[in-house]
């Protein structure tokens, strides 16, 4: 059916849809392994509001969103079909893959074909994830609700569950993105000129893919893995009890464990990074987690262009949105100001109280990162161009071009600043978590939140693939280019330097380089 046959065919329906919510906000995730995964299908579940899934085919049942699991070590060997009418891919973000299986952008699958991807988890325990990344499609695929989470564990991730005595209904893994909700209905994805400069904002928290989401669990620590799966809002996370926070541990970072746990108020999570926080839940009956108000610094005004992507024009939107437009005119309508107070979730306490035992001193081996002075700096710069946007090097994205290449096993510094006059950039690094060295040049409420005289934060101080760069700062940057001895990593692989937030990266500001 061509788009005007599927409008006329769906427009009866399509008051109806706009006024409700997508069932989606019904139901809960449920747990599959990732390697009883044989097919992952990737599909949209409803065509008016342009609402997608993943669904996992484990050959005996059909699951759709799961939450996936895996043990380190353990391998996927299944296919990606898509059931879109645009191009997709399935990226792993944070894990370590050769380029065959990182599903970046360079081998996009068209709508109706599939392609089969094996690897091995080689990552340390941590909450990891997937998403599209089809280059110029990016923010429109996750917006519509394309966030997987897996879940991977090891020796160290069941010590601390051990030590946490923790109940099973207390460790919850969770995505949270936002939705646009206006008039009772998720507005599809139709950014602005100002969309495609600060990032598309949404009003409400959708929690694996909840809106308003709570969960029961009982007195005693909870763990929570948290993924910040926002196309663009910035997150300063805490939780309320009433009018108070409640004091919450920070865990681990988006690599895994830190060394030591470190007693917190409030933490950023930008989009793309994940945290694993522990609370103590005796004597409380609920919590809300919140993100805090907070001054996002946006430096900058003025018109970047809106990005046009030949591929865009040739396949069509996710939504009919034309549909839903109508009703409510203004492209502003729901979006809500970054760094607004925003309610994510909450949980109610309920049940028989569970031991507390003590948090462990110790949490995995993680070293503190060498600041190896023989290790080669390369600079890499963050501005803003006045027609093309934000840019890493002053050099718009080509697929096809290859920024730097880079030793197999090579260790390096990597000197990233932010302009001035800019906002936040959540840097994202396909395939190799670093280390965070340094900040200088941090304002703000980043600079209150520093951990340490380097200027470090408290999510600095773990494994990262996703580090947020504010207005002004530079940051250094432990990096360790070693690849697995493996078939499948030989030869160059190409990966991906990218802003996360998702209307920069289908701008501009990505860079390719390999590993040769
Ligand atoms: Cu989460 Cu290159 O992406
Ligand atoms: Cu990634
Ligand atoms: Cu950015």
């Amino acid at each position: 059916m061509n788009r005007r046959g599927f409008l006329g065919a769906t427009l009866a329906s399509a008051a109806a849809a706009c006024g409700m919510l997508p069932k989606e906000s019904a139901v809960a995730p449920s747990r599959v392994a990732l390697a009883d995964v044989r097919r992952l299908v990737v599909e949209r579940a409803d065509p008016i509001a342009g609402r997608c899934r993943y669904v996992a085919d484990l050959g005996a049942r059909r699951v759709p969103q799961p939450i996936l699991f895996a043990r380190r070590g353990e391998s996927f060997d299944g296919v990606i079909e898509n059931a879109l009418p645009q191009p997709t891919t399935v990226h792993f973000h944070g894990l370590t893959l050769p380029e065959a299986a990182d599903g970046a952008g360079f081998d996009p699958i068209e709508p109706g074909a599939r392609k089969r991807v094996r690897f091995e988890v080689k990552n340390r325990s941590g909450l990891y994830w997937f998403h599209p990344h089809p280059h110029g499609f990016t923010g429109e695929q996750v917006y519509a609700g394309l966030t997987g989470l897996l879940v991977v564990t090891d020796e160290d991730d069941d010590a601390l569950d051990a030590a946490l005595a923790l109940a099973p209904e207390n460790r919850l893994a969770l995505a949270i993105a936002e939705a646009r909700v206006v008039g009772g209905a998720i507005r599809p994805y139709a950014p602005s000129v100002e969309d495609c400069l600060h990032g598309w904002l949404g009003n409400r928290a959708l929690v694996n893919g909840q809106l308003d989401a709570s969960w029961i669990v009982r007195p005693g620590w909870v763990r929570l893995q948290l993924l910040n799966a926002c196309n663009a809002r910035g997150l300063l996370l805490a939780f309320r009890d009433g009018e108070t926070l409640v004091p919450f541990h920070l865990l681990g970072t988006d690599g895994g464990l830190l060394a030591a746990p470190r007693e917190l108020e409030r933490v950023f999570l930008y989009t793309g990074e994940r945290v694993d926080i522990g609370i103590d839940l005796r004597g409380r009956r609920a919590l809300v987690a919140v993100s805090l108000e907070f001054d996002p610094r946006h430096h900058t005004g003025g018109a970047a262009p809106r990005h046009r992507h030949a591929a865009r024009e040739r396949y069509a939107p996710l939504a009919a949105e034309t549909v839903c437009e109508s009703a409510s005119g203004d492209g502003a309508q729901g979006r809500l100001a970054d760094g607004a107070e925003l309610a994510l979730f909450s949980l109610r306490v309920d049940g028989t109280p569970m031991r507390t035992p003590p948090l462990p001193s110790r949490l995995s081996a993680l070293p503190e990162p060498a600041a190896r002075p023989e290790a080669p700096t390369r600079r890499l710069r963050l501005d803003f161009d006045e027609r093309a946007g934000f840019l890493i090097d002053q050099t718009p994205y080509r697929a096809d071009e290859i920024a730097f290449s880079v030793s197999r096993g090579a260790r390096e510094i990597w000197e990233i600043k932010n302009s001035p006059i800019s906002m936040p950039h959540p840097m994202h690094l396909h395939g190799f978590g670093f280390r965070v060295l340094r900040r200088q040049g941090t304002y703000g409420e980043a600079r209150r939140l520093a951990a340490e005289p380097s200027g470090r934060l408290v999510t600095d101080l773990g494994v990262k693939d996703t580090v947020v760069l504010w207005p002004n700062e530079t940051l250094w940057l432990a990096m360790d280019f070693t690849l697995p001895e493996e078939a499948a990593f030989r030869g160059t692989q190409r990966f991906m330097f990218h802003c996360h937030n998702l209307e920069h990266e289908d701008g501009m500001m990505m860079r390719n380089f390999s590993v040769i």
